[in-house]
């Protein structure tokens, strides 16, 4: 079964991997691009680029050199990095990382996707991974909620530009998933409590939650859905309790 070609950062852990792990399930093969020397997973339609998104370049000729799908094409920008300091204690250096990283590889990568896809006149949207903290501010987390909010405009501007191409651009806003990313937050009652007091729904955000939900946006079913932002928070974004 060939359903269709995926190229993901952020492959190997957390959020992507369980994206990766989705798509593998529904016969895509995917290329993965990670920090990490390894993949997520050994499997015979999952193929491994071990890359750092900041290394541009490489990064644009990676997407160049894929061996695209006549069926389906989808790009994950999964890849993501924040602080946690002060506004004060945030140099320029900090911020210029967390936005290169989060906002400058996925315009770069998105850009280049698009254009080799129309230029072979092939299927394809792009997913990006943005945030709660692309829609409301968090204390501590300056450069970070910066970046998730230019993910979603620079979401929009991409949609917006290829949509004549039939290109869909779209994004999620997970609220807070448990991952390696947030595990400290689980081994800390009072924070643990906040995350209770600050949803509605009395479940916690899974892996699932977050790849099930790619996984439509890639879809025929949502064919008409682009410059779109999909929030998955248990209601964390909706409103707050007094
Ligand atoms: N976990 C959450 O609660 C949550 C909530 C909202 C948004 N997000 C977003 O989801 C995405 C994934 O987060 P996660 O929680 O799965 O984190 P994670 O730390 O489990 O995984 C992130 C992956 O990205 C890779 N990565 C980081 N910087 C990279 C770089 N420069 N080049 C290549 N790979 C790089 C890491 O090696 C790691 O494998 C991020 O964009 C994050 O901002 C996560």
């Amino acid at each position: 079964m060939d359903s269709g070609k995926v190229v993901i950062t952020g492959s190997s852990s957390g959020i992507g991997k369980a994206i990766v792990k989705k798509f593998l399930d529904d016969g895509y093969n995917v290329e993965g691009i990670d920090l990490a020397k390894d993949g997520p997973f050994l499997h015979r339609n999952y193929k491994h680029h071990q890359l750092d998104v900041t290394e541009f370049y490489q990064l644009e000729s990676l997407l160049t050199n894929i061996k695209y799908s006549s069926e389906n094409n989808v790009l994950v920008n999964c890849a993501g990095t924040r602080e946690i300091c002060p506004i004060d204690e945030l140099t320029l250096s900090l911020w210029e990382k967390v936005f290169s990283v989060n906002v400058t590889a996925s315009f770069l990568s998105g850009k280049s996707f698009c254009q080799n896809i129309i230029k072979r006149k092939l299927n394809g949207s792009v997913i990006n991974i943005a945030s709660v903290s692309g829609v409301m501010g968090e204390p501590n987390r300056t450069a970070y909620v910066s970046s998730k909010h230019a993910v979603l405009g620079l979401t929009k501007q991409l949609a917006l530009e290829y949509g004549s191409y039939n290109v869909r651009v779209n994004a999620i806003a997970p609220g807070i998933i448990r991952t390696p990313l947030t595990e400290s937050y689980y081994h800390d009652e009072c924070q643990l409590e906040k995350i209770y007091r600050g949803q509605f729904l009395s479940s916690l955000g899974m892996l699932e939650d977050v790849a099930h939900a790619a996984f439509f946006l890639a879809s025929k079913d949502a064919g008409f859905i682009t410059g779109a932002t999909l929030v998955i928070d248990g209601s964390w974004t909706i409103g707050k309790d007094l």
